[in-house]
């Protein structure tokens, strides 16, 4: 559940952002780091603190979808459409920026991503601020993005000046990324508005890969990671590969959503995922960062239904398993 804050956090919040500092903000999708989008040392602070590398572009964060126009221009009529429907909400569009838009936001280019946060505590924040805010996820880089208030203090601790504490995040995982920038438009990465969604609204197909090759760096193979290996494996495999892993000796999670087998050697722990797609994302992050926590050196996973959410689910868990060989 959200849980509210006082007008007199806010104020202090804002204040903060106003001075050029750094505030961890909830929204729907995942905590994000929020700076003034205007302010390029501020903005610099975000990059410095995550460890991210300058040429990740941040995307800017606006309390309602008319301020937009502020922000980019050679608007497509189809914006608006998407905009109408899915704002507030886990949907960041890329456009053409304006002129007057510090390029360390835009990491050089000339696209900036908007979003609309539909988050009551962001939108008290962005409201009262009145401007944009730049806010990457609330995470060091690659790691698994913060879904809880007490997951940015892990992760960043004294570094960011104010955290807004609005309870666990309701979606779980960021939000679906849609390039306006090319023909037709393109989705950089998958979230809780889908593709068919984003279809049926528009009324043709989307492309589901970066066709025009859009530099959207962060969308890099390994990514939302924790230390222990995960490794996708099928539900009817499950037993023997962590037998196996097990007698060799390594701390074995399984992650699933099917009850505990009997078979299963008793060393082996087994964690059962939920079955609602979700409710799963709700709760896929939480769930590396409990076993980071129990320090598992592999974790079988056992990959969700692809439909609706559960796509995004799946390039998710898939960024999180990839190793370089
Ligand atoms: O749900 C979310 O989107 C969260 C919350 C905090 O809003 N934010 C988030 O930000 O996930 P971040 O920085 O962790 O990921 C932003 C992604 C990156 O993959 C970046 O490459 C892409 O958005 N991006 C931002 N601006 C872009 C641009 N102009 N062109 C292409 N990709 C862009
Ligand atoms: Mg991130």
């Amino acid at each position: 559940m959200t849980q509210p804050i006082s007008d007199q956090q806010i104020a202090q919040a804002v204040q903060i952002l106003r001075d050029g500092g750094t505030v961890a903000m909830p929204t729907e999708t995942v905590y994000g780091l929020a700076a003034d989008a205007l302010n390029p040392q501020a903005v610099e602070r975000v990059f410095q603190i995550k460890g991210r590398p300058l040429n990740h572009p941040v995307i800017v964060h606006l309390a309602e979808p008319r301020q937009i126009s502020d922000w980019a221009e050679d608007i497509h009529p189809d914006v608006w459409k998407l905009l109408d429907a899915f704002s507030p909400g886990p949907l960041t569009l890329i456009l053409q920026k304006k002129a007057n838009i510090p390029t360390v936001i835009t990491a050089g280019q000339d696209t900036v991503g908007l979003r609309i946060p539909d988050h009551p505590v962001a939108q008290q924040l962005l409201r009262a601020f009145g401007g944009g805010l730049a806010a990457p996820s609330a995470n060091r880089f690659t790691r698994v993005s913060p879904t809880q208030a007490n997951d940015v203090q892990t992760d960043l601790g004294n570094d960011v000046e104010m955290i807004l504490d609005g309870g666990p995040c309701p979606v779980g995982i960021e939000s679906t990324i849609v390039d306006f920038t090319q023909v037709p438009p393109a989705i950089l990465r998958l979230g809780a508005v889908t593709a068919e969604q984003i279809e049926s609204v528009l009324g043709y197909q989307i492309s589901l890969e970066n066709v025009a090759r859009t530099a959207s760096p962060g969308q890099h193979r390994r990514h939302y990671a924790i230390p222990a290996e995960i490794r996708i494996t099928e539900a009817d495999l499950l037993v023997d590969a962590a037998t196996m892993a097990a007698a060799q000796g390594q701390r074995t999670l399984i992650l699933a959503q099917l009850p505990r087998p009997s078979a299963l050697h008793q060393s082996v722990a087994w964690w059962q995922l939920p079955d609602e797609l979700p409710e799963l994302a709700r709760v896929i992050y939480q769930t590396f960062r409990e076993a980071d926590r129990h320090e598992f050196e592999l974790i079988l996973i056992c990959l969700p239904e692809e439909t609706g959410i559960g796509a995004a689910i799946i390039d998710r868990i898939q960024r999180a398993s990839y190793r370089p060989d």
